[in-house]
C-alpha cells in the first residue's frame, strides 16, 4: 500500500513516449527503493478531443484534483489547428493549471557540464548555469477578461487583457522568495513597470512582501526586454527570476535554449497545499508535443524524467531520491549517450528514447 497518488497524463505526439520512460522509472522506484506509488492514467489534449469531443473531461479534471501529483507529457498538433479556441488540446492544459490554482511555475534552467559545448552561447557564459525562473502560471494575459475578437465599426479587433490582483502577484513573490532561501538567496523580478500599470503594481507588491517578510533575500529588478537581453548577455547573474505569466512564458523558453536543448527541460507547477499537506502539483516537460518527431523514437525522455525528479522533490518530500535521479541523468550524459537533439559534431553513442530510458535505469541501479 502507499498513499503517494499520481495522474499520468502523457498527451499528444511525443508525450505517450517519453512518459513511457518515466513510468519504467516509477516502477524502479517501487521496485528497487521501495517507494512505491498508485499511478492511474487518462487522457488531456488533442488525444482527448479524438476520444471525447473535449480536451479535458470533467471527470479527468476532478481526478486530478484528488491525487498528489499529475504527470503530463504534452499536448497539441497541427491536426488541430484549426479548432475552436475552446477546444484546442492547449485548453485542457489551461485548465487544469486554473482549476488547480497552480499559480507558481518553476522552471529551472541548469546546464549540464556534459553539454556545455551545446549551447547557441559561448562555453564560458553557460557552463554551470544554474537558474531558477518562476512563472506565474493562473493569471495576467492568458486569462484576463475581457477576451475575444471583436466587431468595431467596419473591422475585428482582438483583444486581451492584463490583469494581476495583489494577491496574485504576493503570493507568487513568496514562492520565489521561499525558494530563494534553499538556493543562492538572491531574487530578479521581471515585469514593464515603464509601460504597464499591472507591472508598477507587480513591482510595488513585490518590493512590500519583500520588505515585509523576506528582508535576508536579494531582490532586484529588472524591465522584462532588459531581462531577456540580460539573460543572453550573462545569465549565471541570476539566481530566482520571478514574473508574470507572459513574460515567464517567454523568458523561460529563452533560458531553456541557453542549455542547449529544449529535450532537457523539467518543469513544476504548484499551488497551495492540500488536507495532507503536499501543495497542489502538476510536473510537465517544457517541451512540446513535438509532432514531427513523433512515433519514431527519436525524441528525447529527459526533460520528462526530470520531471518526475522535480515531482519526488517537491510533492512527496524525496530530495535524496530526486538527486539519485538527477545524478543518473547526469552520468548517462557524461558517458556521451545522446538521443538525435543532443546529437553534435564529435559525436556520442546514438540513442533512441528507450535507449535512453535503459541507460537511465542502468545508471540508477549503478547508483544502490
Ligand atoms: C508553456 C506552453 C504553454 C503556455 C502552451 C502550450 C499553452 O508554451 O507551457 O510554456 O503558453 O503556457
Ligand atoms: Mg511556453
Amino acid at each position: 500500500m502507499t498513499d503517494r497518488s499520481l495522474l499520468i497524463l502523457a498527451g499528444d505526439g511525443i508525450g505517450p513516449e517519453v512518459m513511457a520512460e518515466v513510468s519504467r522509472i516509477i516502477g524502479w522506484f517501487g521496485d528497487r527503493r521501495g517507494i512505491a506509488f498508485e499511478v492511474s492514467e487518462d487522457l488531456v489534449g488533442g488525444i482527448a478531443y479524438d476520444t471525447h469531443g473535449t480536451p479535458l473531461t470533467d471527470a479527468t479534471m476532478a481526478r486530478a484534483q484528488e491525487v498528489d501529483a499529475v504527470l503530463l507529457g504534452a499536448v497539441g498538433g497541427p491536426k488541430y489547428d484549426t479548432l475552436d479556441f475552446s477546444l484546442k488540446p492547449e485548453r485542457g492544459l489551461l485548465r487544469l493549471r486554473k482549476e488547480m490554482d497552480l499559480y507558481a511555475n518553476l522552471r529551472p534552467a541548469q546546464c549540464f557540464d556534459a553539454l556545455a559545448d551545446f549551447s547557441s552561447l559561448k562555453k564560458d557564459v553557460v557552463a554551470g548555469l544554474d537558474i531558477m525562473i518562476i512563472r506565474e502560471l493562473t493569471s495576467g494575459v492568458y486569462f484576463g477578461e475581457p477576451r475575444g475578437i471583436f466587431k468595431e465599426g467596419n473591422e475585428r479587433v482582438g483583444i486581451n487583457t492584463q490583469r494581476y490582483t495583489e494577491s496574485e502577484i504576493a503570493r507568487v513573490a513568496r514562492s520565489a522568495f521561499e525558494l530563494a532561501r534553499k538556493r543562492d538567496n538572491r531574487v530578479c523580478s521581471m515585469e514593464k513597470a515603464n509601460v504597464m500599470e499591472s507591472g508598477v503594481l507587480w513591482r510595488d507588491v513585490v518590493t512590500e512582501v519583500h520588505a515585509a517578510e523576506y528582508p535576508d533575500v536579494e531582490l532586484s529588478h529588472m524591465y522584462a526586454d532588459a531581462g531577456a537581453m540580460q539573460l543572453t548577455r550573462w545569465p549565471k547573474q541570476f539566481d530566482v527570476i520571478v514574473t508574470d505569466n507572459l513574460f515567464g512564458d517567454l523568458l523561460s523558453d529563452l533560458a531553456a535554449m541557453l542549455t542547449g536543448s529544449l529535450g532537457m527541460l523539467p518543469s513544476a507547477s504548484l499551488g497551495a497545499p492540500m488536507a495532507n499537506g503536499r501543495p497542489k502539483a502538476l510536473y510537465e516537460p517544457v517541451h512540446g508535443s513535438a509532432p514531427d518527431i513523433a512515433g519514431q523514437g527519436k525524441a528525447n525522455p529527459i526533460a520528462c524524467v526530470l520531471s518526475f525528479a522535480m515531482a519526488l522533490r517537491y510533492s512527496f518530500d524525496l530530495g535524496a531520491e530526486a538527486d539519485r535521479l538527477e545524478k543518473a541523468v547526469e552520468a548517462v550524459l557524461a558517458k556521451g549517450i545522446r538521443t538525435p537533439d543532443l546529437m553534435q559534431a564529435e559525436g556520442g553513442t546514438p540513442a533512441t528514447t528507450t535507449q535512453m530510458g535503459d541507460a537511465i535505469l542502468t545508471a540508477l541501479d549503478e547508483s544502490l
